[in-house]
């Protein structure tokens, strides 16, 4: 059975939702913290949502070869000098765009300042989402623009952006609601074992 309606007016078109019980994880990469703290928000929502603890992994110290086996990935990305990534992000994303993550569903969140950058707010996301996407994976969890006050950004797609951004500047309430939403509307879903699992089992019998 399908989790609740989302409450939010869908951003985006249906996806099939990630099978409940599948490896979902968040990794996050975070300079001075602010992004860890978010990936501990996300994983305690979502891990209520499962039912199951959601791991939360640094990816300065993780392996990216789970990705190949995961059914969804909550990735944690702020934005640094201006328009730049993260520098753990950085040391990773060719990588991540040549692996095989076709079949993965991928949620991008990260901080930014859209005041302080409003001409490169939150441009990181954006392109860790273009890395993910020539890898294969498919990106969910857009956002709307017009819920931010920025002048342009790498995460931009028409009227939307391509996960969420926690602005520094947003109150406590204001990034906890943001927070709730977005983990509400994220499509995690029933089931035991993805189509990526048995591709996966299939790969490795063969
Ligand atoms: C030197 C510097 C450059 C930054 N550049 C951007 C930027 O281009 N866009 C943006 O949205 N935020 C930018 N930020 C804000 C950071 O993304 C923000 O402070 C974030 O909370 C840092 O995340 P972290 O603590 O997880 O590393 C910048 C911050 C600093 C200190």
């Amino acid at each position: 059975m399908a989790l609740a309606p989302l409450l939010d007016p869908p951003t985006e078109p249906p996806v099939a939702a990630a099978p409940a019980g599948a490896p979902v994880a968040v990794l996050f990469g975070s300079t001075s913290g602010r992004t860890e703290e978010l990936a501990l928000q996300v994983a305690a929502r979502l891990s209520a949502r499962l039912g199951e603890a959601v791991p939360v992994q640094d990816v300065a110290t993780t392996d990216l070869a789970f990705l190949k086996v995961s059914e969804f990935a909550i990735l944690g990305v702020p934005t640094w000098h201006v328009g730049e990534l993260q520098a753990d992000w950085d040391a990773v994303v060719d990588d991540l765009a040549a692996m095989d993550l076709r079949g993965l569903l991928v949620a991008l969140f990260g901080a930014g300042d859209a005041a302080g950058y409003p001409d490169t707010f939150g441009d990181a996301l954006g392109v860790v989402a273009e890395a993910v996407e020539n890898a294969g994976a498919t990106v969910v969890g857009h956002v709307p623009a017009d819920a931010y006050a920025f002048e342009a950004s790498r995460a931009r797609r028409g009227d939307r952006l391509v996960g969420l951004l926690v602005d520094d500047r947003d109150d406590e309430p204001v990034a906890r609601d943001r927070i709730d939403r977005w983990c509400r509307a994220l499509p995690l879903g029933p089931g035991r074992s993805g189509a990526r699992a048995a591709r996966s089992r299939s790969d490795r019998s063969s």
